[in-house]
């Protein structure tokens, strides 16, 4: 055998054992976060009124309805446009064929705990349950019983429209070994920092990504293309330099900076969809954790 056909098998035997690795790394996070998770949750019961609040903190609303063409609440048919291709969320009405009304409360747990579907695929990161992930049992049992009283509506979205490769499902396999962490911890008792990095999500569109789209650990650095191709601009304690902790809650609240603009793009929808729903301690939590040292990356 040629030396450099030698190399390339031992190359190749050591890119499959890698990659056997992280996958058997998945596995084992995906399993261990299940077990816990669902433990937890045995002994609660959902508040559909505290669920619909869960709702307003995941922004699950704004992505999961077609708001430019005036669709109903959670039908889905919203487009997110990304650098992969066009995805389309899907109807989360409490309609059993159309929408989620069939789904068991394990279904839905471990669909935004661990991103996969009843069926046993994986899901796009598009739905970022990357953040949901460390939602509280509690939190995502009130969340199912509100779904449940939200009101069926009958309408199938558009399939993606995504490029191959990652037009293959089985492909997300890959992609969560490399980078889903199930097992993220934050720190419960710190509300500002549970709510930013889980269910607003806010490292979603302000972190940057690789070109796999997996996000970068300088969390919250800024993100030269985001939604739709936009620039989201880096939120970190050291970017937000002259902002006090009242500007940022009216921002939070209403979308007026410090300079007395609007703000624009998505993050319109953000405020009037999510955190401007929140109660005003929610949104002193966000600001607090925002201007502290925990968020310099
Ligand atoms: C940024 C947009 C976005 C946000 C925010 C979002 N989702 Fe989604 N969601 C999606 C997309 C896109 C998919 C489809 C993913 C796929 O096809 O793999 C999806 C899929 C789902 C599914 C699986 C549905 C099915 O039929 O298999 C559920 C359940 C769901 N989302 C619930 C929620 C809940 C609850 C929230 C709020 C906590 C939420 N989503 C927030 C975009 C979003
Ligand atoms: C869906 C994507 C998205 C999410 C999620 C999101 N943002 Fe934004 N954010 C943006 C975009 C886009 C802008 C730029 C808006 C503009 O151009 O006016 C922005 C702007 C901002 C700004 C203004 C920064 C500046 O220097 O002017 C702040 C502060 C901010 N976001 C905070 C947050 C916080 C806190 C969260 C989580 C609670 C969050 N954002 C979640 C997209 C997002």
């Amino acid at each position: 055998m040629k030396a450099s056909v030698r190399a390339a098998c031992v190359l190749t035997a050591i890119a499959l054992a890698v990659l056997a690795s992280y996958l058997t790394t998945l596995n084992i996070r995906t399993h261990t976060k299940l077990t816990d998770i669902i433990k937890n949750t045995q002994h609660l019961t959902g508040d559909a009124n505290r669920g619909e609040y869960v709702a307003n903190m995941g922004g699950c609303i704004a992505c999961h309805t077609d708001l430019e063409n005036g669709g109903k609440p959670l039908a889905g048919g919203g487009a997110l446009e990304t650098p992969f291709g066009t995805f389309y969320s899907p109807n989360i009405t409490s309609d059993t064929t159309a929408g989620i009304g069939s789904w068991t409360e394990s279904d839905f747990i471990i669909a935004l705990s661990v991103g996969i579907a009843p069926n046993g695929s994986h899901y796009y990161p598009a739905f970022p349950y990357t953040s949901y992930s460390v939602l509280t049992p509690q939190d995502i049992l009130d969340l199912k019983t509100w779904l449940d009283t939200v009101q069926p509506v009958e309408s199938s979205a558009p399939t993606h429209d995504i490029a191959w490769p990652i037009s293959i499902r089985s492909t997300l396999l890959l992609w969560k070994a490399l980078f889903f962490e199930p097992t993220r911890e934050v720190d419960i008792g710190n509300r500002g920092e549970y709510l930013v990095n889980g269910p607003t999500h806010c490292a979603e569109c302000h972190s940057s990504r690789n070109w796999l789209g997996g996000l970068s650990k300088r969390t919250l650095s800024g993100n030269k293309r985001g939604p739709e191709g936009h620039a989201v601009p880096a939120i970190t304690l050291a970017d937000l330099g002259d902002w006090t902790k009242e500007d940022m809650e009216l921002f939070l609240e209403v979308g007026i900076t410090p300079a007395g603009d609007f703000a624009g793009g998505h993050m319109t929808d953000v405020i009037e969809y999510s955190t401007g729903r929140l109660t005003a301690e929610d949104r002193s939590a966000i600001a607090d954790y925002l201007l502290s040292e925990s968020n310099r990356p």
